[in-house]
């Protein structure tokens, strides 16, 4: 077991009842205050993907980019931000997902993945795995090929692992 998981995953913070009650909120902004954690993270996955050929970082709005951003920049692959939609400026792709009360959309810039891209993906957790799978959808409609999805937090029990198919998904730190 690698000793730098305990520490990342004590430096997550639960917030009960956020944004409504019942839910646990996995706050990564007290791992964010912990530079050592924050480093050790953006480590764990720099080691993982620096010499799998990954030559484009997906990072999901909005915390994916904060750990998108530092990963790319480390393993020398471009960054495309995966955006809520009406953000971006330019042409845009987008697909539907579903959230427990109705649905948004993810939109990603025209030209800015080619089909001879190696895709990970990043976010900060993985819940129903909807979010994810939209991204994969995006990537892979542009004729890229999606190596792995990555997040600091799986929630298991959401058994969103599921929904990816036959796509990896690696993940530092699993919560209740
Ligand atoms: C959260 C989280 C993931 C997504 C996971 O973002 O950061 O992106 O939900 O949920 P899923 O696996 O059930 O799809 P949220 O949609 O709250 O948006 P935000 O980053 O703009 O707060
Ligand atoms: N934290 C952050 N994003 C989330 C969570 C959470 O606990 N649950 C669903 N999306």
């Amino acid at each position: 077991a690698d000793p730098r998981i305990p520490r990342i995953a004590s430096s997550i913070r639960v917030i009960p009842n956020f944004p409504k009650p019942g839910v646990m909120f996995q706050d990564i902004t007290t791992l964010l205050l912990d530079h050592k954690a924050f480093k050790d993270a953006i480590d764990m996955f720099v080691e993982r993907y620096r010499d799998k050929g990954i030559t484009v970082v997906a990072g999901i709005e909005a915390r994916g980019f904060i750990f998108g951003g530092p990963i790319a920049l480390a393993i020398g692959a471009k960054f495309v931000p995966m955006r809520k939609p009406n953000k971006l400026p330019g042409e845009v792709i987008s697909e539907e997902y579903s959230l427990e009360y109705g649905t948004d959309r993810m939109e990603m810039h025209v030209g800015a993945v080619e089909p001879e891209d190696r895709a990970l993906i990043i976010d900060d957790l993985i819940a129903t795995g909807g979010t994810l799978c939209a991204a994969i959808r995006l990537l892979e409609r542009v004729g890229a090929d999606v190596v792995e999805c990555a997040c600091v937090i799986e929630l298991p029990e959401l058994k969103g692992r599921e929904k990816l198919g036959d796509r990896p998904l690696f993940v530092l730190v699993e919560a209740a």
